[in-house]
C-alpha cells in the first residue's frame, strides 16, 4: 500500500488491537518482518513500512538518517490516526527507534530495541562505510554482501539454515545502489543517543542474538544498563538477524512484552 501523506512510502497495517510499529534493518526492507507480523495478527495491530528507497518506497534526495525513518514513522502514524504505539526496531531499525524516543516521546508507549545499539560510528567504522560506498558504485549490493554476510546472521544459522541464507542474501541483492549508498551515509553520520538513553521513559525491552557479531551482547548490556526500565532478552541460536533466525522465540517475547504492557493499562494511556 502507498501512503501519500508519507511521501509515497509503501507501507502494511495488519490486525487490530495495540499498535507495533515495526522499524526494519539495512540493507533489507518492510519484508523482513513478515514471521513477526504474522504471530501479531491476531492480538495487534502490526505496522511497517519500507524506508526510502527501500522494497517498495521510492527514493528520496540526501542521506536516509535515522531521524527522517523516525518522522516518516511519526507520518504513518498522522496517516492512519494513531495516537501513540509501542515500536519494535532491529540494528537500522533500532537506531530510528532511538530517534524516534528522543524525537517523539510522547507518541511512544513501549520499546522494542533489537540488536542495535546507541553509540555512534567510530572513525574507522566511518571510513569502512565510505569505501563500501565506493566499492557498491563499482560493483553494485554484491559490495554489501561481500563486507557484511558473515556477520549479518550467527554461526548457527550459517551451519544450520541455508535456505535462509539464501533468501536474505537475495534480499540484500535486491536493494537499490542508490538507496544503500544513502543509508550508509545516514548510518555513518548517526548520532550519538547515548546521552538520551536515561530520558526513555517507556519499558524497554533489548533483544539480542547471542551470536550477533555486528552488534554483540555486550551493546545490547549496555543499552539495559543506561535505559531506566530496560530487561536484556538474550535470543539464543541467532546471529545479528534475530527475528529471523529465531522466529519462534523472538516472537514469544515480544508477545510476552506487549501481555505485560496490556496488563499495566490499554493501549494510549
Ligand atoms: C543493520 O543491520 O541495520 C546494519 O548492520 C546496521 C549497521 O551497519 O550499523
Amino acid at each position: 500500500m502507498q501512503n501519500r501523506e508519507n511521501g509515497g512510502l509503501a507501507y502494511d497495517s495488519t490486525g487490530e488491537g495495540r499498535a507495533v510499529l515495526l522499524l526494519h534493518a539495512f540493507p533489507l526492507s518492510r519484508t523482513m518482518w513478515d514471521p513477526q507480523v504474522e504471530a501479531l495478527a491476531a492480538t495487534h495491530r502490526a505496522l511497517r513500512f519500507d524506508a526510502a528507497g527501500f522494497g517498495d518506497s521510492p527514493p528520496r534526495d540526501g542521506p536516509l538518517t535515522v531521524d527522517r525513518i523516525a518522522d516518516d514513522a511519526v507520518r504513518l502514524l498522522d496517516h492512519l490516526g494513531i495516537e501513540t504505539t509501542v515500536v519494535c526496531g532491529l540494528s537500522m531499525g533500532g537506531y530510528a527507534a532511538l530517534a524516534f524516543a528522543r524525537r517523539h516521546p510522547r507518541r511512544l508507549e513501549g520499546l522494542v530495541l533489537a540488536d542495535t545499539r546507541a553509540v555512534p560510528d567510530t572513525e574507522e567504522e566511518r571510513r569502512r562505510r565510505y569505501a563500501l560506498i565506493e566499492q557498491v558504485r563499482e560493483r553494485g549490493p554484491s559490495a554489501v554482501l561481500i563486507a557484511m554476510m558473515s556477520k549479518m546472521v550467527g554461526t548457527t544459522t550459517h551451519r544450520e539454515r541455508a535456505p535462509l541464507v539464501a533468501r536474505i542474501r537475495e534480499r540484500i541483492l535486491a536493494a537499490s545502489p542508490e538507496a544503500i549508498e544513502r543509508a550508509l551515509q545516514g548510518l555513518a553520520e548517526r548520532p550519538d543517543a547515548v546521552p538520551e538513553l536515561a530520558e526513555i521513559r517507556v519499558p524497554t525491552r533489548v533483544f539480542c542474538g547471542t551470536e550477533d557479531g555486528i552488534t554483540p551482547m555486550s551493546e545490547a548490556e549496555a543499552l539495559v544498563r543506561a535505559i531506566p526500565d530496560a530487561r536484556l532478552i538474550p535470543i539464543p541460536r541467532a546471529g545479528h538477524l534475530a527475528n529471523l533466525e529465531n522466529p519462534d522465540r523472538f516472537n514469544a517475547e515480544l508477545l510476552r512484552f506487549l501481555r505485560e504492557l496490556d496488563a499495566s493499562g490499554p493501549a494510549g494511556t
